[in-house]
Parts: C-alpha cells; structure tokens; sequence
C-alpha cells in the first residue's frame, strides 16, 4: 500500500502496520505492508522507520502508481492535492483509506460514485469520532434500523479544551495550544474551535443514517471560540455542563443538522465525557438508543480505526461507501429549522 501524509496520524499508521506486521497478516490473510508514502518533509524525524519504502513528491503520482494496491490519504485538506490523488486512485479501481473528513464532507457523494462505477471502496473509518468505529457500527452493525437520529460530542480538541477551562480554570489560548501539543487539533485549529471539524463529521454520519447525500452546507454552525471560563463556571452552578454537540435527526420537513454549544444536565452520561473523549449516540428504530465513547483524536487512536479499514479492504471486503449504493442516496432534503 502507499500512505500519502505522514504527520500524527499518518507516522501512527505506519508505526502501527511496522509493530505488528503478523498480528495484522493473520487477520487479513494476507500480508500488510507499507510499499511507498509521500511527504512534503522527507528529513523530519518522525520517530519511525521509513527505510526501504519508495519516496514520492506528488500524491498524485502515487496514488496511480503501478507499485501499491491500496492508496492511504492521511494529508487532509478538501481540495488538491487530496482530492485529485483520491480520484486518480478511485478511477483506477483503487480503493482509499482516508482520515479526510472535510473532503468527504465537501464531496463525498461524488467519491462514492466514482469509487463504486470503478468496482472499489473508501473506508473512512477514521474520518468520524477517531478511534470509535462508529461508521462500521451504523453501516453494518445497524443495517435493520430505521435511524431517527445521530448526535455527540464529534471534537476531541473542543471537548479538551471545555473540560481543562472548566475543571483547571485555565484560559483558552492555553487550552488549545496544549490540544495542539498533544497532536488533537486539526492543522488549522480554526476548523476545530469554530465547529467546521464537527459538522464534517456530522455530515458523514447523516449519510450514513439517513441514506442522503452528504451535505455539509445545510448545517447550522457554532463553534466554542467566544464562550469564557465565566460561563462554564455559571452552567456548573446551575447544574449543568457546557458541550459542543453535533446532532442530526429526521423531521417531518426533511433532515435536521446543527453543531452548537450546548447545556446539558450534569446527570446525562454525555455530560460527562471528558478530555479527548468523544461520545456518539445513535437511535435505532429496533435496537433502541446506543452510545459509544472513545477517543475522538490523537495518533494511535486514529491509526486504530485507519488500520481496521485496511484489514477490511485486505480481506477483500467492498461496501458501498455509505451502506447503501451511492447511486441510490436521497438527495438531501433540509429542515425547516425550529428556534432555540
Ligand atoms: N481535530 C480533530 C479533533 C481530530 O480534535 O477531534 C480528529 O478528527
């Protein structure tokens, strides 16, 4: 395979597939190695091994190399260089490990197609909520429900940063930058802070609930940046704890999606997911309400749930990238949205 982007989480991925090369070949039948990666820096210490593995300058012309059977896109970003490298694999029959969010969010729809009218796959287990394999949850695990809603905390450096301001009482700027030190935060912490990363998330897990076309500019957006540790102080007192929450659900009028701070009552479970920790929850029509917790950021948790989809692909598995066709989403149909 070839990873192109080798920062935390892409240096994660290949540590891992190097650490345990026989564990992963015995649960994929097959072996699993890395052959070829692309990186800007090729002199960084990234505190793994690259050597033997063939070095390309342009993502692009190693997603279409002869060399790999499986391109791995860690480089994020949802415009060139990541997306014409995913395309170019795609329309090679090539099926893509991807992190990226924002470019699923952007053109997810489309990719599948593409990936699909060329016989192959995107597994984007690491593209929601980090290490929580919420994205094979709901589109296998959940495949007889009916799903009337998705919501959770989707941001490990937003819930980082509330949790430290509230319970340190230490300021924001210090905050994210200790979010950014721990390798949490997006290359540009703006997406985090303003709510971008998780309303990329929320509109992937829309697709895979609803069977609609991603649509990430039908969400209602609010970030963290202007609330203060004065106000986290004022919910305690009143009983309540301050989360950012991405929640879709259906409604009589279309699809609902909004990512906002929220108060939530210090007795609700998520109310008390902390840190890094992110919570997604699910309600199903026959199994009821399911809540999964985990870390939602940082390198082994992500490189767990991008090697989970190399094992899949490995195995020889091909879903379609949303559960159902991509031919056969609903075009998305927005609400009418409530005040609150
Ligand atoms: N910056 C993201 C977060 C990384 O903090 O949740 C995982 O998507």
């Amino acid at each position: 395979m070839g990873i192109a982007g080798l920062g935390t989480v892409g240096a994660s991925v290949v540590r891992l597939l190097g650490d345990k090369t026989d564990h992963l070949s015995k649960r994929s039948g097959r072996d699993v190695a890395v052959t070829a990666v692309c990186a800007r820096d090729r002199g960084r210490d990234r505190g793994v091994s690259l050597d033997g593995l063939s070095w390309h300058d342009d993502p692009v012309a190693l997603a279409e190399s002869d060399g790999i059977d499986l391109f791995v896109e860690l480089m994020g970003g949802e415009g060139d260089p990541a997306a014409a490298a995913v395309s170019t694999a795609l329309r090679r029959g090539r099926p893509v490990v991807t992190a990226n969010k924002a470019l699923l969010a952007a053109r997810g729809t489309e990719l599948a197609r593409l990936a699909e009218e060329n016989g192959t796959t995107i597994g984007f287990e690491a593209a929601v909520a980090g290490g929580i394999p919420i994205v094979k949850t709901m589109r296998e695990a959940m495949a007889g429900n009916r799903v009337e809603r998705v919501y959770g905390i989707l941001n490990g450096t937003c819930n980082y940063i509330l949790t430290r301001m509230e319970e340190e009482g230490l300021s924001f700027a210090d905050c994210l930058a200790e979010a950014q030190r721990l390798g949490y935060a997006e290359a540009d912490p703006t997406f985090d802070i303003e709510g971008h990363d998780s309303a990329h998330k929320l509109a992937l897990l829309s697709s895979l609930a609803f069977g609609v076309t991603t649509d990430f500019d039908s969400i209602h957006l609010e970030g963290i940046a202007s609330i203060t540790t004065e106000d986290l102080k004022a919910a305690a007192e009143l009983g309540y704890r301050i989360k950012l929450l991405g929640v879709a659900r259906r409604t009589d009028t279309g699809i609902e999606q909004r990512v906002t701070p929220t108060m939530m009552p210090r007795n609700l479970a998520l109310a008390n997911v902390d840190g890094v920790l992110n919570a997604v929850a699910v309600d199903g029509d026959e199994v009821g309400e399911i809540t999964m917790v985990g870390p939602g950021a940082g390198g082994s948790a992500t490189a767990s749930a991008v090697v989970a989809d190399i094992v899949d692909i490995a195995r020889g598995r091909c879903l379609p990238v949303f559960g159902i066709p991509a031919a056969e989403l609903e075009p998305y149909r927005r609400a009418r949205m409530r005040k609150h």
